[in-house]
């Protein structure tokens, strides 16, 4: 029997809306890309002439996109406050929806979702891309099979990385949180959503702290410029952007700097002097926490911490498990993930074993990619649910408020 082929449509040709059709594109027996709206010319131009699109299916402007459906699948893939806006649009013209994470920083949008996904009968999945990727998988199957009991306590960290965080947090688009999301929703609705599914249960009270300590105009040495191009100390600095997107670091955002996403020095030297992305990390007008820690105590009696720093050498997170018969370790970097069951030796499994032949985000991004597919056709789950993605949003919306209540314990309400 013939594969069925879903025609996809794509709001927000950047990194991430990328990131997925760039995998689809590899399968042209499931999808086929047809259309794309992006406000930023270029971007949206780059995508038509990257995947050969017809010219009357590539908009610009929102409003005349959402004329009418264009395809089977609406990929959403804006900024964080826009994705109900143009999911609850799709639902309406009748698409079935992938959309970014966060769904938004607000509840009620989260509900409003919600409440469209059930009128309009589409199915919606969040790119909470991890729980696609092997070795988080793997970890779940571990816990789910008993082999250290019953889990006691799961003790997180999400090891942001200096370099990241002065990208995406300092400097780039997820610095204001006004504009954006807090940190807590921003990077860690992931850690949250990851944290809920193992603990099997509905998060009951939640507390957090966390601050802005170091990326501030009171850390700004003596001397230093407000864009480092300026700057005496552009060849020293830690932070220095002219080193970090330099030839000398090459840190994997560079292509964000450059306009049609393919990375070129010389667009670069000119963001550098010109955009947000050359400013001091000391100067900027980022508001984003730097170090944020959450507890969490779960209905079942599940308990939970998660740490968030910028302040790592390398990235990614490391999770472990204790439980009443063993013990579990993830450690995302160093790519293992260790069993200990209490008197037993040690088990270890190379995580690299494990995901082979998919990309991004240890293989996430392509699985999320044929999950979709799967619950597309009506054959297998996609994993995970609308309703799942948003437990875990109230969990970081909570968070948050602890953190301005200065970590008071909040009731999470469901
Ligand atoms: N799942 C993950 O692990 C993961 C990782 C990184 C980012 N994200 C999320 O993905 C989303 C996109 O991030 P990105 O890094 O691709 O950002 P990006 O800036 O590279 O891409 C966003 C695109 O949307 C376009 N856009 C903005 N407003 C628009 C509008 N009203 N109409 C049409 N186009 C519009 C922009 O021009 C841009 O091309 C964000 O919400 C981010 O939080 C998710």
């Amino acid at each position: 029997m013939e594969n069925k082929i879903f025609t996809v449509a794509v709001i927000g040709a950047g990194a991430r809306g990328l990131t997925y059709t760039k995998y689809m594109a590899e399968k042209p027996d499931k999808f086929k890309l047809v259309a794309v709206c992006d406000c930023d010319r270029i971007h949206a131009d780059h995508y038509a002439e990257t995947y050969g699109l017809d010219k009357s299916l590539v908009f610009y402007d929102e409003d005349e996109f959402f004329e009418k459906k264009h395809a089977d699948l609406l990929i959403v893939s804006t900024q964080d406050q826009d994705h109900v806006r143009h999911a609850v649009k799709g639902l309406a013209l009748g698409y079935d929806i992938l959309t970014e994470k966060p769904i938004s920083d607000d509840p009620e949008e989260c509900r409003k979702l919600l409440e469209a996904q059930k009128k309009y009968k589409k199915k919606v999945l969040v790119c909470h891309v991890l729980r696609y990727a092997p070795a988080f998988r793997k970890v779940k199957e571990l816990l789910d099979s008993g082999v250290i009991g019953d889990i006691v306590m799961i003790d997180s960290i999400e090891q942001v990385r200096y370099y990241h965080h002065a990208h995406s947090y300092v400097r780039g688009n997820w610095r204001d949180t006004k504009k954006s999301s807090p940190m807590i929703i921003a990077k860690c609705c992931h850690d949250l959503d990851l944290i809920q599914w193992y603990a099997g249960s509905k998060c009951d009270t939640i507390s957090s702290i966390g601050d802005l300590r170091f990326f501030n105009r009171a850390h700004q040495p003596e001397g230093a410029a407000d864009r480092c191009v300026d700057c005496k100390f552009k060849d020293t600095c830690t932070y220095s952007a002219v080193r970090l997107y330099g030839p000398e670091f090459k840190i994997p955002f560079r292509r964000h700097l450059c306009k049609d996403l393919t990375v070129n020095q010389e667009e670069i030297d000119e963001a550098l002097r010109t955009t947000q992305y050359g400013v001091c990390v000391f100067a900027s007008d980022n508001n984003a926490v730097d170090n944020q820690i959450t507890m969490m105590r779960f209905e079942n009696g599940i308990t939970a911490n998660l740490r968030m720093t910028a302040f790592t050498a390398g990235g990614g997170r490391i999770m472990k498990f204790y439980g009443t018969h063993g013990e579990i370790v993830l450690d995302e970097k160093e790519r293992f993930i260790s069993i200990s069951p209490f008197g037993e030796p040690e088990e270890r499994i190379n995580t690299k074993d494990l995901t082979e032949g998919g990309y991004g985000h240890g293989g996430g991004d392509s699985r999320l990619v044929e999950a979709l597919y799967g619950e597309l056709i009506g054959e297998g789950s996609a994993g995970t649910t609308l309703a799942a993605s948003i437990e875990s949003h109230l969990m970081g919306f909570a968070a948050e408020q602890s953190r301005l209540e200065g970590g008071a314990v909040q009731k999470i309400v469901h």
